[in-house]
């Protein structure tokens, strides 16, 4: 009898006896090692294979897309794009692709692409009608049961139409599901692309969408300070910046054709375009 193996059926046992024989180690070193993986918990083995995001239908997603390089979709946007019924994009000119389409073309090919004009630089009035033809564009289908995604560059709660739309929706339909997928946002590829800090202990990330923000917010040593849609000119957010002794990455066109990334000083003093993102990291080195 071997007392290692004193509690395992006859067949086990002449199993354990032939790994013992074909491996060299004993029957109670196979025992030891065999017990020991039941007990020490095995690590989770790493996802792989598609990624499925599960959305019942009908329902309204929002879907970032990121700033522009269709590596930084994620895999669960991507995910949502391929499985929804349509995926609607805004665009000022029916006749064009917009950036969120093209993304969405590039990482989701087969996607049934629905282009609603939207007026976003039109007054309050204008802005409000343009919502409420998304909103019917978006409620029409999933009153026929789909899964409607709506694409926008970046991420869906930041500087878009995306919660207004949310809410334009959830007050006509209850009880249809809405909810989002994040996406990575312009300032995120901004300072990785420059290797920079965005956030740390103690301290805010600040997020501005014009000159009178900046100047406010930088005053906050310890702070990041994001500014979007740069329309001010180069002239005008250099001089904010020297007066609080403050250095900036601009990153232009981020993941798009023509993109550049350079320090706020090499900027010119003429119009930021609007595609540009200044990032201030934390003056203060700790
Ligand atoms: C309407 S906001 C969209 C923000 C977006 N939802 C996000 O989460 O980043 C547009 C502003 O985002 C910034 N932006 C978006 N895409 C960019 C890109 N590819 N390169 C540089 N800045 C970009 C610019 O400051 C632009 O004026």
């Amino acid at each position: 009898v071997h007392k290692s193996s004193i509690y395992l059926p006859r067949e086990l046992k002449s199993e354990l006896t032939a790994l013992a024989a074909r491996t060299g180690r004993s029957e109670a070193d196979l025992i030891r090692t065999a017990i020991e993986r039941l007990i020490v918990a095995e690590p989770a083995p790493a996802p792989s294979g598609p990624v499925i995001v599960h959305h019942p239908r009908p329902a309204l997603v929002g879907v970032g897309v990121g700033p522009g390089d269709p590596g930084l979709v994620t895999a669960r946007a991507r995910a949502v794009l391929l499985a929804a019924d349509r995926v609607v994009v805004m665009s000022t000119d029916p006749r064009s692709v917009g950036r969120a389409e093209m993304v969405v073309r590039a990482v989701a090919a087969t996607a049934h692409v629905q282009r609603v004009p939207f007026a976003i630089a039109a007054d309050d009035a204008g802005r409000h009608r343009s919502l409420a033809d998304l909103a019917d564009a978006v409620m029409a289908p999933t009153d026929a049961g789909e899964l409607v995604a709506v694409a926008v560059i970046g991420d869906p709660a930041q500087w878009t139409i995306f919660p207004e739309l949310a809410a334009e929706v959830a007050a006509a339909r209850p009880s249809l599901p809405i909810t989002a997928e994040p996406g990575i946002t312009s300032y995120q590829a901004a300072a990785a692309a420059a290797a920079t800090t965005l956030g740390r202990a103690g301290a805010a990330v600040v997020v501005v969408d014009d000159a009178a923000g900046l100047a406010e917010h930088l005053a906050g040593d310890d702070d990041a300070v994001v500014l979007y849609k740069s329309s001010t000119d180069g002239a005008t957010v250099k001089a904010i910046a020297h007066r609080h002794h403050r250095a900036a990455v601009v990153a232009e066109l981020s993941g798009l054709p023509g993109q550049r990334l350079t320090g706020l000083d090499e900027v010119d003093d003429g119009p930021i375009s609007y595609l540009a993102t200044v990032v201030f990291p934390p003056a203060v080195v700790r």
